[in-house]
């Protein structure tokens, strides 16, 4: 089964030809942050109206790329929420009409459950180390992190559609505190990556930072504290000018922040999984890409669990694996209706079978 996927749900148009939910034949995406830079955020209308520019040459690229005309394609699966309105609108409205001129089911995704069954996609093999050849679903069950810029939670993975959350932030996100800390002393945006490079060079036991919510009972975070005691120690140092003139003070103030993100993540994650008796874990979302996290995980729970860390490519926001969601829907013929509409709150766990009239 083919299928072309499309997200849309904040700053990236991306479209992606998949198959059997699986085999990555080409994932593209037309990204609108250079726009946002100078705002240090995602300015919605900005973002709607790079969705309507972006729309019809990234399907083309997608197609292209994928060396597969649209006439072969058997399904078509969008992201219907949650996230920004306009940027939805965009994608879903493409998606429907699409469906409808083919002939041809459409899929709606809610966009974490994407992040979560990204694992499942590769090019030859996926992130769990299994051959993307052939027609499986996608391999359960599982523990998901999901950390990225809008949600950081960690939820028990039962069956490719049945998502059950066990956490999640209090307050900000993981990403959005990277993002934050960055935007404050000035390295930039999007400040994940940044932060993750300065952190590199850096000692991450020179400054104590809180581990907030660490030593409680429940599978809840909370990261805005953590970003607060940055700030709070950028401030005793000097200000953020002051400790942009030494690098080796602001590389070990972000190896310190990172750090204490990590600990929480890993230490909430293992229990996690102690607790659902998963020996599976995989972590998705944008900052699964940083490497300081990824080293620390490996080196701390490689050992007794089987860990997934996807590709930087499905990690980050992107359409293929909003079609490795879909593909389980298709299996149980979970078609939307064409009166359907984006849905900016959507959840993760909203019954999927309401979505078909
Ligand atoms: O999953 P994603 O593309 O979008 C959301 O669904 O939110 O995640 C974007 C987030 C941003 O906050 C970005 O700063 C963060 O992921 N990010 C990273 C890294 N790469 C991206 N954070 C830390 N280290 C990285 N290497
Ligand atoms: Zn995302």
């Amino acid at each position: 089964m083919l299928m072309l996927a499309i997200e849309s749900s904040c700053d990236e148009t991306a479209a992606a030809v998949v198959e059997n939910g699986r085999r990555v034949l080409s994932n593209c995406i037309a990204s609108s942050v250079p726009l946002h830079a100078a705002w240090g955020g995602v300015v919605p209308e900005i973002a709607s109206r790079a969705h309507l520019e972006n729309i019809l040459p990234i399907v083309h690229a997608a197609l292209s790329e994928a060396g597969i005309a649209l006439d072969r394609i058997d399904a078509v699966a969008v992201t219907r929420g949650p996230g920004l309105i306009g940027s939805l609108l965009v994608g879903m409205e493409f998606a429907k009409a699409l469906a409808a001129s083919r002939g041809i089911p459409l899929l709606c995704v809610q966009h974490i459950a994407g992040h979560l069954i990204s694992p499942a996609l590769g090019r030859e093999v996926n992130a769990w180390g299994e051959s993307v050849r052939g027609d499986a679903p996608p391999f359960v069950p599982y523990v998901g992190l999901t950390v990225s810029g809008g949600h950081s939670s960690l939820v028990h993975v039962k069956s490719p559609t049945e998502f059950f959350i066990l956490g999640e932030t209090l307050d900000d996100a993981v990403g959005e505190a990277y993002d934050k800390i960055a935007k404050h002393v000035g390295l930039g945006y999007p400040g994940g990556p940044l932060v993750d490079r300065t952190a590199a060079k850096g000692d991450g036991q020179r400054f104590a930072m809180p581990r907030p919510l660490l030593t409680a009972s429940n599978f809840d975070f909370s990261f805005s504290g953590l970003k607060t005691a940055f700030v709070r120690e950028v401030g005793k140092l000097g200000g953020p000018e002051a400790v942009r003139q030494d690098e080796q003070l602001l590389a070990d103030l972000c190896a310190s922040f990172q750090a204490a993100a990590v600990d929480v993540l890993l230490q909430k994650a293992r229990r996690a999984c102690k607790f659902v008796r998963s020996e599976r874990l995989a972590i998705v979302g944008g900052v699964a890409c940083n490497r300081g996290l990824r080293t620390t995980f490996r080196k701390e729970l490689e050992q007794k669990l089987q860990l997934a860390f996807p590709e930087p490519e499905f990690c980050t926001d992107n359409a293929a694996m909003i079609a490795a969601a879909a593909y389980p829907l298709t299996l149980r013929k979970a078609h939307a209706a064409q009166r359907i509409s984006a849905l900016a709150n959507l959840t993760l766990d909203a019954p999927v079978a309401s979505w078909q009239s």
